[in-house]
């Protein structure tokens, strides 16, 4: 098939380049010209695992292109992906400039039959906002169909070709037609293509994320509850896990969610309901603990040093939102930080990835170290932020020699309590029992 994909952030890079790895004629569009320029010379402008090796292959076969052109790109698809950015608005709303805009540019260069598909995060209502743009800026017929993403930073190839679901919104038969051949190949292992009309396919992107952001606030606050009655969050996590209903995934409790999306959709969901005159009371909720969760571990700093951050310095192993990724939007790091240096410490970091982003946001403040093991150079205690693979096993007699004092905060409960203890460590951890 031929395809066009708009946007080459995150998603668009992500679904271009997967939909060509399936023998599809891929071109992807951007506004950016230095980054269009960058892709065509074969230099992929993100950090995802296995990416680039698709990436590279699909270029040299001749299957994924980059254009600034979008008359060019969508001359000949038949689908065409609208993968832009929709940044939260002023009040709390998605802001639709860059998908109507594009809905309108798009309208005036088509000149026969095209499914025009939303892969960004859209609210409730946006396919029929496109409808409208459409319907006033072109009488060539066409499709506008809601296809979310649930792929995660990290994992997004995986989850691209394997994944757990299709959703496809449009009661248009053509466009069902059309999009269930173009996933036919990802959903080999018999998971389901599930067709249903575009609204209720906005939602369950909505849906899908809230609900996740939901169990993580949720056992954050046991988590909370666990430190006030002496019970330990890891035994209850396996404890209630174990139940199917519940399911063993995303329920490790931490310092928050972040990212660039269970932020935004929770807040986006939130703000589509009030609009519909609906209080949505466990979205409040949700977004309100995570504000709080980040907020925990420097208040346990700030206890274990009597209220007086002042002269101290901060060995920190991890800046990334999560592992795998150097991406640092909301990341709870970035919070932790800042909070340190308005108490007058200071930061030594090391990330595996993220260090050129958080550099970017907040220069020199700290300092940013080759290794994890030179941050803790004559730091008053560690704090762990993001539980990338190579801070899960570390030396510990190096921890122990290069560190001031035997300080460990640990916000992702990566160590073992009593090995911690055993060593002599002063070792805190989020909801589990000392
Ligand atoms: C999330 C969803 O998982 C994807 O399905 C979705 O497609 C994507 O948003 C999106 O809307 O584009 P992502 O933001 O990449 O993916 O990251 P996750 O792996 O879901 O993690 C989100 C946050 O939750 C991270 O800050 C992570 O540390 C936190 N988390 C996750 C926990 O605190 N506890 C857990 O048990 C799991």
């Amino acid at each position: 098939m031929k395809i066009a994909v708009v946007g080459t952030g995150y998603v668009g890079l992500v679904t271009g380049t997967c939909l060509a790895e399936t023998g599809n004629q891929v071109i992807c569009v951007d506004i950016n010209q230095n980054k269009v320029k960058m892709m065509q010379e074969g230099k992929l402008p993100i950090y995802e695992p296995g990416l680039e090796l698709l990436f590279h292959r699909n270029i040299n076969q001749g299957r994924l292109h980059f254009t600034s052109n979008l008359a060019e790109a969508i001359a000949e698809a038949q689908i065409i992906f609208l993968a832009l950015p929709t940044p939260p608005g002023g009040d709390g709303s998605a802001d639709l400039s860059y998908v109507l805009g594009a809905a309108k540019d798009i309208a005036g260069l088509i000149t026969d039959y095209k499914v025009i598909v939303t892969k960004s995060t859209v609210p409730v209502g946006t396919a029929d906002k496109i409808t409208a743009v459409l319907e006033q800026h072109t009488k060539v017929e066409y499709a506008v169909v809601s296809n979310p993403e649930f792929l995660r930073e990290g994992v997004a190839v995986e989850d691209f070709m394997k994944p757990d679901r299709i959703v496809i919104g449009t009661l248009d038969e053509r466009a069902r037609k059309l999009m269930g051949e173009l996933y036919a190949p990802y959903v080999r292992q018999g998971n389901p293509i599930i067709y249903m009309d575009q609204r209720s396919s906005e939602l369950t992107k909505y849906a899908a994320n809230s609900f996740l952001a939901t169990k993580i606030s949720f056992m954050n606050e046991i988590a909370n509850l666990c430190e006030l009655v002496g019970a330990d969050v890891d035994m209850v996590r396996r404890g209630i896990g174990s139940d199917e209903r519940i399911g063993r995934r995303f329920l490790f409790s931490g310092i928050g969610y972040g990212g660039s999306c269970f932020p935004k959709d929770v807040q986006a969901l939130a703000k589509s309901a009030a609009e519909a005159e609906y209080d949505f009371k466990v979205l409040n909720a949700v977004m309100e603990v995570n504000d709080i969760q980040r907020k925990i571990l420097v208040q346990k700093v700030r206890k274990y040093y009597g209220g007086d951050l002042k002269g101290k310095k901060f060995a920190i192993w991890g800046l990334a939102f999560k592992p795998e990724t150097d991406d640092i939007r909301e990341a709870p790091a970035l919070y932790i930080i800042d909070e340190l240096l308005k108490e007058g410490a200071t930061v030594a970091a090391f990330d595996p990835e993220a260090m050129p982003n958080v550099k970017g946001v907040i220069g020199d403040k700290i300092t940013y170290t080759k290794e994890q093991y030179e941050a803790l150079e004559g730091a008053d205690a560690l704090l762990v932020l993001t539980e990338w693979s190579v801070f899960r096993t570390p030396d510990f007699d190096k921890l122990e020699s290069l560190l001031k004092a035997k300080v460990v905060f640990d916000g992702r409960n990566l160590y073992d309590i009593q090995k911690m203890i055993d060593c002599g460590f002063y070792y805190n951890s989020i909801g589990r029992k000392v």
